[in-house]
């Protein structure tokens, strides 16, 4: 239809039914997440009060992106035959406590010796006779891995590494304060049922340590099937399985596998990655805190040199 010589030029129709639609369906899947985040939070806290724990749970708990899932992967290693191809996801051997718990899984029905991964912080965690197997890692290490697992998690993450440094400082992401964590287990690292270790150990020692959480945990190792355990132990045979220990990877939620996604889940597994993320402003901060917060109660900052692993 032609215009009539004059009148102003008409503004293309803006569509704002599907606009608005599409903005109320942002709003409610946002909401229906924070409401189902909401529902497991209270049902995890509600499950908590009834647990009972059994004298043989082992909790394999770390603050995140300390090593869980290396430690899941060595229990594997030392509980079963370590076959990969039964392995149908980590979690599946080693259920996630708390998370269990909220969603309803019922932990009741595994049969004894259950090995549960934890998060939670030492006051939170059901305290009975079983054993505690706790990871520390390099806080700088943990900031720079966690960072990027917090940009696989949430697609629309896109906050600066250096506000995601200072909120981490300031205990304000999702596990809380890395200090209190390591603070809070630190207190009991001499417990008989606890055993306090550190990655960087690992790192430097695989064999060493597996042979210490074994011992920790009765289980005799035939020394001929030790090397297997310790290579199959390994990062790079881990790597392998990405899939497998991928809490988002397709064996659990369908969702795209690790290894066709930019980040991977099993980063680099080295000791040092921080040294290219955090500026000397940060490190100076980060060790000063750690000075007034852990090595205040006995926790050596752990020199990179020791450990042996390559240096970033
Ligand atoms: P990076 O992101 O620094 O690579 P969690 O299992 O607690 O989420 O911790 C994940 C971190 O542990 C990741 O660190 C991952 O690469 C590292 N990791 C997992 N398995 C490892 C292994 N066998 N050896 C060394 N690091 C490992």
């Amino acid at each position: 239809m032609q215009r009539p010589a004059g009148s102003p030029q008409q503004a293309p129709r803006r569509r704002i039914g599907p606009l608005l639609l599409r903005q109320i369906s942002g709003v409610l899947m946002l909401s229906s997440r924070a409401l189902m985040s909401m529902h497991w939070a209270l049902n995890e806290r509600i499950a908590l009060m009834d647990f009972t724990p059994r004298p043989d749970d082992t909790f394999l708990v770390t603050y995140p992106r300390s090593g869980t899932n290396w430690m899941q992967m060595i229990m594997y290693q030392l509980t079963t035959d370590g076959d990969m191809e039964r392995l149908t996801h980590i979690l599946h051997a080693v259920p996630w406590f708390e998370v269990s718990l909220g969603r309803d899984f019922d932990l009741e029905s595994l049969p004894s010796p259950r090995i549960m991964k934890s998060h939670l912080a030492y006051p939170r965690i059901p305290h009975g006779a079983g054993r505690y197997i706790y990871i520390m890692r390099d806080g700088k290490d943990v900031v720079t891995s966690y960072f990027y697992h917090e940009q696989r998690l949430n697609p629309g993450f896109n906050m600066p590494f250096d506000m995601f440094f200072e909120q981490f400082m300031r205990g304000k992401v999702m596990y809380g304060s890395w200090f209190d964590h390591v603070a809070g287990w630190w207190a009991h690292h001499n417990d008989p049922n606890v055993l306090f270790l550190r990655y960087e150990d690992l790192q430097r020692d695989l064999a060493g340590n597996i042979r210490k959480i074994a011992d920790f945990c009765w289980i005799t190792i035939d020394p001929a099937r030790l090397p297997t355990i310790v290579e199959r132990s390994s990062f790079a045979f881990m790597k392998q399985y990405e899939q497998k220990f991928d809490p988002m990877g397709g064996v659990m939620t369908g969702a795209r596998p690790a290894d066709e996604q930019e980040a991977p889940f099993l980063r680099k597994g080295v000791i040092g990655d921080w040294k290219t993320h955090l500026s000397e402003q940060q490190r100076a901060r980060f060790d000063e805190m750690f000075d007034r917060r852990l090595r205040s109660i006995g926790i050596d900052a752990y020199p990179a040199e020791v450990a042996g692993a390559p240096a970033h």
